[in-house]
């Protein structure tokens, strides 16, 4: 796939169901009694492993593109599958059925692809056996494959070291199942999505602070779930917006949940030209977001926003290239351990296409205003960093190539199409 530089990004667009949404509703859904009706679910390859996960131990689940019903097996209703569960690329998928397996009359073995074989999974390791769990790494790295054997589980109060919203559902999910309260503490809030839609479902789920907090359930019930747009991948067109000149774009429909919101604040504190229009709230928070092409400058992103624009960081770490000055992104390490390492392959590529960019123990310090030009980019097959290059590429002198281009089907198949569509002849 190859960018060259865009004269302007004109239009709307409306993006695709957000990601941890669509995850949750289809887990919940199979553990609940009754149907879950689902819309705009994303049919993004991450989702699909979620679906078929369930599928293999017993839940019947319809998929008709934009709508998905589950018809839930209930909380003690899932069945030993056949095979090896296999959760592709899916960090989201590996880390919440977890809590739940830990829980199951049955033994199960988890895996996925080569990046999902690396991940650390000691973070749900440790809570999960501190609840009673017989969770176990099969190569002793700490790592999947991960074999789970149900037990009967505890309530714990986990103070967690990384804000982690899959951390802290899986411990969640399997609090459902305990014998008695079950609390997460986190440095920093992380998304809610699970609290807010486990509350749906009728668990009983508050929330103190950077607490979370579950009792166990009897059982849960059916929903009917309508998906967000997803603002990481809203993020794409928001920047593209702001840094392609003559460009003004309308994303429709975009969820914007306080704890998933960071890059609005972060475009603001810029100097950004956004708009939040049509603002709604049905269930999460939504609203169509309108940016046009801006004169940015440069800022300090660290701290409580961390978690709440974690997946945008890539993107807006090539947006600060195009703003006057400085900007310092920090306690931002959790980057090293998503699908890559995405300090280290955003220094590498950015640096790669002539930008200023210094790799930090736990972010990066971009200096902004030097032109960039072409490079072939290793996505790593890493889906945010080929749309975060796509983008960059449309602002570049010359011809940027992408390498491993189709990973982007990992959380937002039709994104070359929706920007193609947006250039301006
Ligand atoms: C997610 C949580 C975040 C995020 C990931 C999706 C979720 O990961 O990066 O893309 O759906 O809970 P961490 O919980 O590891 O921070």
């Amino acid at each position: 796939m190859k960018f060259t530089k865009c004269s302007g990004l004109k239009g709307e667009v409306t993006i695709p169901g957000d990601k941890s949404v669509s995850h949750r509703s289809v887990m919940f859904g199979s553990i609940a009694k009754g149907t879950t009706e689902i819309h705009n679910f994303l049919q993004g390859a991450d989702c699909l492993s979620t679906i078929s996960c369930f599928r293999s131990m017993g839940v019947a689940i319809e998929n008709n593109g934009d709508t998905v019903i589950v018809h839930g097996n209930g909380l003690h209703g899932l069945e030993k599958p056949d095979t090896t569960l296999d959760c592709g690329n899916s960090g989201t998928t590996t880390r919440l059925i977890s809590g739940i397996l830990a829980a199951q009359d049955f033994s199960v073995t988890l895996t996925g692809d080569a990046s999902i074989r690396k991940r650390p999974m000691k973070r749900i390791m440790t809570p999960l056996s501190m609840m009673g769990a017989d969770i176990r790494s099969l190569h002793d790295n700490g790592c999947a494959p991960l074999v789970i054997t149900g037990k009967k589980l505890h309530g714990i109060h986990y103070q967690s070291p990384v804000a982690s919203a899959q951390v802290k559902s899986a411990i969640l999910l399997a609090g459902l199942y305990a014998d008695g309260e079950t609390k997460v503490t986190e440095p920093y809030v992380s998304r809610n999505h699970s609290e807010l839609m486990l509350s749906c479902f009728g668990a009983d789920v508050r929330t103190e602070d950077t607490t979370a907090v579950i009792q166990p359930a009897e059982e849960l019930f059916g929903q009917k779930v309508l998906v967000p747009g997803d603002i990481s991948s809203a993020a794409f067109f928001i920047a593209a917006g702001l840094i392609i000149p003559n460009s003004e774009i309308l994303i429709h429909n975009v969820g914007i949940n306080p704890t998933r919101d960071g890059i609005i604040h972060v475009c603001r504190a810029m100097g950004a030209d956004i708009e939040l229009l049509n603002q709604k709230h049905d269930g999460e928070p939504t609203a169509d977001i309108l940016v046009r092409s801006s004169r940015l400058k440069g800022t300090v992103i660290g701290g409580a926003i961390i978690p709440t624009l974690i997946d945008e960081l890539p993107m807006i770490a090539a947006m600060a290239c195009f703003a006057e000055g400085e900007t310092v992104i920090r306690d931002a390490a959790e980057l090293k351990v998503k699908e890559s390492n995405r300090i280290a392959v955003m220094v590498e590529n950015l640096t790669a296409m002539g930008a200023d960019v210094e790799e930090t123990e736990d972010g990066m310090i971009i200096r902004g205003g030097r032109p960039l030009h072409s490079a072939v980019i290793d996505s790593k097959l890493d889906h945010r960093i080929a749309m975060t290059f796509a983008v960059t590429g449309c602002c570049a002198d010359g011809e940027t190539e992408i390498v491993g281009a189709e990973c982007v089907n990992i959380s937002y198949p039709g994104f070359y199409g929706d920007l193609e569509r947006l250039m301006t002849k």
